[in-house]
């Protein structure tokens, strides 16, 4: 069983296929992280992530940064959005997350177009959203937790243009599997909104 997760940054989705994943007993990709690590490695390699040509030689990145805690910042996730909307960086990361999904148990993976491009014949698809002014809030109580000195307002207005450079590029922009579940974390705890996606999953079974 396939089980995609979809949804903008913040949205909850990535604890979400977390809950999915331990609760079905799947391996889950976390794939927003192989694009955070193409422009990390775009920028150490001096190159310029807007940069088709610079954002491509950045795919080339040793796994072991994947677990580098740098991966998880604001700053990669801004280099990360700007990565992505290449055509030949997506085409560079395709097959690594079809076979992650092929594997023969199944799998969880989330992101941005796992329902649409990645993994269109997904069992279960699920599209994750929240409302700005809740995601702002969750992203700033993180960020607060970790010390970083950042304002409500700073983290709404780059989760606004992070939003519409994933809807409106013109390869595999953000948007809604035709035959997605959608579900609205807004007024959700975690522990809620994780309930709400397994039940779901379940139901398409
Ligand atoms: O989900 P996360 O915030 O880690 O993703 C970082 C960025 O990577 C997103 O803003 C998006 O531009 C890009 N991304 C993507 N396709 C995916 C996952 C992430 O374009 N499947």
């Amino acid at each position: 069983m396939i089980i995609a997760v979809d949804g903008p940054t913040a949205s909850g989705k990535g604890t979400i296929a977390r809950a999915l994943a331990a609760h079905f007993g799947l391996p889950h990709l976390d794939t927003g992280l192989l694009y955070r690590a193409v422009g990390v490695n775009a920028v150490r390699l001096g190159g310029d992530p807007d940069d088709a040509d610079e954002a491509l030689a950045g795919c080339a990145f040793d796994d072991a940064l994947l677990a580098d805690e740098h991966l998880r910042s604001e700053t990669a996730g801004g280099l990360a959005s700007r990565a992505s909307r290449h055509p030949l960086v997506r085409a560079a990361l395709l097959e690594r997350q079809r076979a992650f999904a092929g594997q023969p148990g199944g799998a969880v993976l989330d992101g941005r177009d796992i329902g649409t491009v990645i993994a269109p014949e997904a069992e279960a698809k699920l599209y994750v959203t929240a409302s700005v002014g809740a995601r702002a809030a969750r992203r700033f109580n993180e960020m607060r937790l970790r010390g970083e000195n950042v304002t409500l307002e700073e983290i709404a207005a780059d989760l606004a243009s992070r939003d519409a450079r994933d809807s409106q590029r013109a390869v595999a922009p953000l948007r809604p599997a035709d035959d997605a579940f959608l579900l609205d974390t807004s007024d959700l705890t975690a522990g809620a909104a994780a309930a709400a996606a397994i039940a779901a999953v379940a139901a398409r079974l």
